[in-house]
Parts: structure tokens; sequence; C-alpha cells
């Protein structure tokens, strides 16, 4: 079968690395790809707009596509190959506003009874304004719409509040993506990540993850798109696990479904751990980068059958696992997520583990850094501990100037406080 995976971070190069490992998988086309995406199949750069994505599935006789990042599954590109009759992985337009629009699966939480923060909804900056001046801190403020991941602020006192008002809804700096505000009580406790591939009225959950969102360790410094990633959960239980599914990811597509709207893709429950169990901090309506990476190296599963299945409505009832532990480590370009410099010449001895780029290109046989986000590595083993140290001595054998890695990955589940 001849895939095309859309997107070009590690979160792509993985999702190709486990499609290739699957019987029916064939010729490979990412768009754009990177550098090691280079070495499953074809990198194709400068296809930005649906159109000319739909003609180059259709030139290039594309028999099933997987949609990597939020944006264009936001946008409606599901809704658009369908309409062409071209097999495509990922929620429709209107599934998609799970992420595209915090308000509205606030609102579906809401009237389907999920546990999630208490919030209230503004697109007037002087209502929100007078919200906050009444409220007692601590509280979040979330852009509506799509962010890149910048659009919430956890505040502290009501000047944060204000300050973070005024960048969204005055001074717009997220665009229409901040015309409306949602803001919300803050829950304390620990965050995890959990998957599931979702089809009809079946769910079919992934085994959970932790991602390290601060760029330093202990969870110090601004936000980033995920510095590192660790799966399964040890300290998630039994009980927790049929929580999210019974009064989590259920409900939720039951109300979908309410409202005439049928979800057929990942759907990604990003989640508080509290006392009184898990809660909804976002949906994600697409696989988790750098999750992925520490998800897949431990299926024991075709993954493209198991993606044609979900399109098809005929999801296996469990997933087989091997029962490892993999975490992934994301080197970074020194300043990330801030300004960094990029151009700089990657050096890998061998290792044994398995390397995810993001932010790399190839260029006369060298490696070169081009993001912020560089590479992944993934160690796997018996246990969380193992896995730790096989990533960081595989670590020790790559180099590029100015890289920067969290020390920490792990430790959270190594010794859960
Ligand atoms: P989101 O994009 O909504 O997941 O928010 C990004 C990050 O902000 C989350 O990963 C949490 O660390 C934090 N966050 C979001 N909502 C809340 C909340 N209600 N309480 C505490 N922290 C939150
Ligand atoms: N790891 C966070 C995300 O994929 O949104």
């Amino acid at each position: 079968m001849k895939i095309m995976i859309i997107g070009g971070g590690g979160r792509e190069h993985a999702l190709g690395w486990a499609l290739a490992k699957s019987e029916g998988g064939r010729d490979f086309y990412f768009l754009p790809g990177n550098g090691g995406t280079i070495s499953i199949g074809h990198n194709i750069k400068g296809l930005k707009d649906h159109d000319s994505i739909i003609d180059f599935a259709k030139k290039e006789r594309i028999e099933f596509t997987v949609v990597g990042p939020e944006k264009p599954l936001v946008d409606g590109i599901v809704d658009r190959f369908d309409e062409e009759g071209l097999s495509i992985f990922g929620p429709s337009k209107e599934a998609s506003q799970l992420e595209g629009s915090k308000a509205f699966a606030k609102e579906v939480m809401q009237n389907a009874n999920v546990p999630t923060a208490a919030f209230e909804i503004f697109d007037d900056f002087n209502a929100a304004k007078r919200y906050i001046e009444k409220k007692g801190a601590p509280f979040v403020i979330k852009a509506d719409g799509l962010a890149g991941g910048k659009g919430v602020v956890v505040c502290s006192n009501k000047r944060e509040g204000i300050e973070a008002l005024e960048i969204l809804m005055l001074e717009r700096k997220f665009g229409e993506s901040g015309e409306i505000v949602i803001i919300e009580d803050c829950l304390s406790g620990i965050e995890v990540s959990v998957l599931a591939l979702v089809s009809g009225d079946k769910i079919l959950p992934f085994i959970p993850s932790q991602d390290h969102k601060q760029i330093y360790d202990k969870d110090k410094g601004p936000n980033t798109g995920g510095m590192g990633a660790y799966a399964p959960v040890p300290f998630i239980s039994g009980k927790d696990t049929t929580r999210i599914n019974k009064e989590i990811f259920t409900p939720t597509i039951n109300e979908l479904k309410k409202r005439g709207i049928e979800y057929k893709g990942v759907l990604y429950a990003g989640l508080m751990l509290t006392k009184e169990g898990p809660e909804v901090l976002e949906f994600n309506v697409r696989f988790g980068d750098p999750e992925t990476q520490a998800i897949l190296p431990l299926l024991n599963e075709d993954f493209l059958e198991l993606l044609l299945r979900t399109n098809e409505g005929s999801l296996p009832d469990k997933l087989d696992w091997n029962n490892q532990y993999a975490l992934a480590v994301v080197l970074a370009s020194g300043g990330y997520p801030g300004t960094y410099e990029k151009g700089f010449e990657i050096v890998i001895r061998e290792n044994d583990c398995i390397l995810f780029h993001a932010g790399t290109k190839i260029e006369d046989r060298v490696l070169y850094t081009t993001g912020g986000r560089v590479l992944s590595v993934i160690g796997v083993s018996d246990d969380l501990e193992g896995a730790k140290q096989k990533a960081y001595q595989c670590i020790k054998r790559i180099s590029f100037k100015n890289m920067f890695y969290r020390k920490d990955i792990g430790d959270k589940g190594i010794k859960p406080l």
C-alpha cells in the first residue's frame, strides 16, 4: 500500500517507522518529513494547501494518508479527502472541534458530565476582566482556538490574569484564536496522556503515557511542545483506567454522537489525576508528540492494519503490548522554546536506541539541525529505570552545538511522589 504521512516532526517519523514495519506498508511519502523520514520514504516539500495535497495524492495514487498535526484536521482535510474518495486516517472537521475550540470541548464535557475543571466562557474583554477581579487566584486562562500549545496561561494572581486577557483578547497575539477565552479553575495532581483509537462505538485505549512539557528539570520554565515522555505509566491503577474509559472517553463519544458527530481516529485525553479521580485538561484529535515516540515501540500489533480497521469500524477488543517500558528524551536546540540557532551538524555515533528525528535535514550525507526539537532518543527496557538509563547512555553518543535536554525524564514514574 502506498502511504502518505502529513507532518515533519518526531511523531510523524514514529508513525512512519511503525507503519513501515507493517506487512502492507510499501512506498512512503512524508509531507514535508525530515532528515530521519528520508530513510523510510520520500520527503515532499512545498505542498501546503489541501488542494495541492489532494492533487499529489491522486497523481501518486496514494492509497492511505495519516495526518500528524492538528491544523489540517481542524481545517477539514479529512472531509476533503472523503469527498474525493481518498482514504485518510483522522476525525472530520466537526469532530476536530474537540481540539479546535476549547469552548466546544468544555460544552461537550459539561453536557456529558465528564469530569473537568469548572469554567466560564467569555467573548468580551471587560466581562472576562470583571470575572477575574471577583474570582480568587489561581485560575487558568485559555484561548478558545489553536495557538500551538501557547494559548494556555496558569495564573497565580489577578494581575497575571489580566495580562493574559490583554495578550489574547486585545493584542490578539494568536489572532482569532483569542476571540473567545475560557477561564477555568486550577486543578492539581499529576498529568498523564491517554490516547485511544475511536471508531463508531468502539474505544480502544493505548497504554497511558506521560509528557514533560516544561523546558527545565523538575517542570520548571516555560512550556514547550514536549521534552520527553515514557510509557506505560506505572502509577495509573486499573481503577483509574476503568474510570478514564467509563467517565471520560465513552460519554464524550456518546455526546458527540447525540450531536450527529461520528468520531473516527485517535482521541488524546490530556488528564490531571486529581484526588477525586481523573479530570480532563484538554482533548487533542491526533497523536501526541512526544508520547507517540514512547508508545509505538511497545505495540505488538500491525499498526497499519490497526489504523485501517479504525476506518473500517472493525477494531479488535484489545491491543497486544510487549511488557516493557519505553522512554523518549527530546534533544533540543539551546534557546528553545525561545529563539535558537540552527544549521549545526549532528554527529550520531553507533548506539542501540531508536532515534526519531524532528528538526533535522540531510544535505550531502551530513545531518543538520533545522528546528527547536531536533531528535528524540528512545530507550526500551524491562523496567522504567532501565529504559531511562538506556536512553541517556545513547545520548552520550549524539552531539550537536548547543544541544540541550532534560535530565529527569521518567523520574515521576520511577519515584512517584
Ligand atoms: P492544555 O493545552 O489545555 O492542556 O493546557 C496546557 C497545560 O496547562 C496543561 O498541560 C497543564 O499543565 C496546564 N493546565 C491546563 N488546564 C489546567 C487546569 N485547569 N489546571 C491546572 N493546570 C492546567
Ligand atoms: N505532547 C503534547 C501534545 O502532543 O499536544
